[in-house]
């Protein structure tokens, strides 16, 4: 008798799939309406690349817990259907993150996503005002379009957008970004750095796992398991853009390196050096891989929720 051999899970055929996904959807929400320099505005830096990281990983969550739903023999819902709603919903959050991001009165940055950024293009004025859009029809989005999820779980999740978005989260994280910037002082106390980052890049992140679970029913453990290695991701994923703007070049990064340093920026690599930073880095992903296997997520999601990690991880733009 021949052994049959799982086959290997194809993670760069499920990043394209994925993507293009997130991207279709993601054109329906947005096609152009009145006044129709705003939505090409919008549509600009939405529909303009980027990886999609953060869509991938509640696409990801939702199928973790749906798959554990299955084995329990409980109703057959679409995770993917249910969760991509909030996945288009947050990386249109995202898009308006960096559009002012790259304002003048922030980090004054001319290149995103290998192009001109929003600002270069349409003027600072539609620039602020077409965040401001994406941030609302985030929500709309959200609320509109989400189908199959308990009204109090729905309300729960777009609560929890609105906290990892606001003073609380992304936008608290960003004014103490900019507060700490323009410091001579690298030896910024480690505190610091993790709070900053928590805030301006991390919020958002662990919010990707855990609405992704959120909608599909998620228990409590489940919840806390997601919500953690949220936490993990999310302080891995800025160690690295931390990284990458020192050891990067444009051309692959879509965006100008060197800014962190000419900028005095409060990052990992200016608080422990590229080898610190290198270090917490593989620190953050043995934890986080054990948190996968050991959890209540140890089932069918969890070489898409590794991979995605490692992808955080590893990935050179
Ligand atoms: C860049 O995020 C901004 C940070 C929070 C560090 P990404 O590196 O995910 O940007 P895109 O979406 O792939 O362009
Ligand atoms: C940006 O962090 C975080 C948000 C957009 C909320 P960075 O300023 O480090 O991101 P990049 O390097 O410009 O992409
Ligand atoms: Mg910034
Ligand atoms: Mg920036
Ligand atoms: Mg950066």
């Amino acid at each position: 008798m021949q052994l049959q051999t799982k086959p290997e899970f194809d993670f760069e055929s499920y990043l394209l799939a994925r993507r293009k996904l997130v991207e279709d959807r993601l054109a329906l929400y947005l096609v152009e309406q009145e006044p129709a320099r705003l939505w090409q505005s919008m549509r600009y830096s939405v529909l303009s690349g980027g990886k999609r990281l953060r869509a991938m990983l509640t696409l990801a969550a939702a199928e973790a817990i749906a798959a554990n739903k299955n084995i329990d023999g409980q109703q057959k819902l679409d995770p993917i259907e249910i969760a991509l709603p909030c996945a288009c919903a947050i990386e249109m959050v995202h898009a308006m993150s960096l559009v002012h991001d790259d304002l003048p009165c922030l980090d004054n940055d001319d290149l995103r996503r290998g192009k001109p950024t929003n600002h270069k293009v349409y003027g600072e004025a539609l620039a602020l005002l077409a965040g401001d859009g994406l941030l609302m029809l985030a929500n709309e989005i959200l609320i509109e379009h989400s189908k199959d999820v308990a009204a109090t779980d729905l309300l729960a999740v777009v609560r929890e957008l609105c906290r990892a978005t606001g003073p609380s989260g992304m936008v608290g994280g960003q004014v103490k970004d900019m507060e700490f910037t323009g410091s001579d002082d690298t030896k910024f106390d480690i505190a610091t750095v993790e709070s900053i980052h928590s805030g301006k890049t991390g919020a958002l992140i662990r919010f990707s796992l855990w609405s992704g679970g959120k909608l599909m029913g998620a228990n409590e453990t489940q919840l806390a398991s997601l919500y953690r290695l949220g936490e993990i991701l999310g302080l891995a994923f800025q160690i690295t853009d931390d990284l990458l703007d020192v050891t990067g070049d444009a051309k692959t990064l879509g965006k100008t390196p060197g800014k962190d340093e000419a900028t005095k920026k409060a990052t990992w690599v200016r608080a422990i050096g590229i080898d610190g930073a290198r270090q917490k880095l593989s620190e953050m992903e043995s934890e986080g891989i054990t948190l996968i296997e050991k959890s209540a997520l140890d089932i069918s999601g969890a070489p898409v929720l590794k991979a995605l990690l490692k992808y955080a991880i590893h990935r050179q733009k």
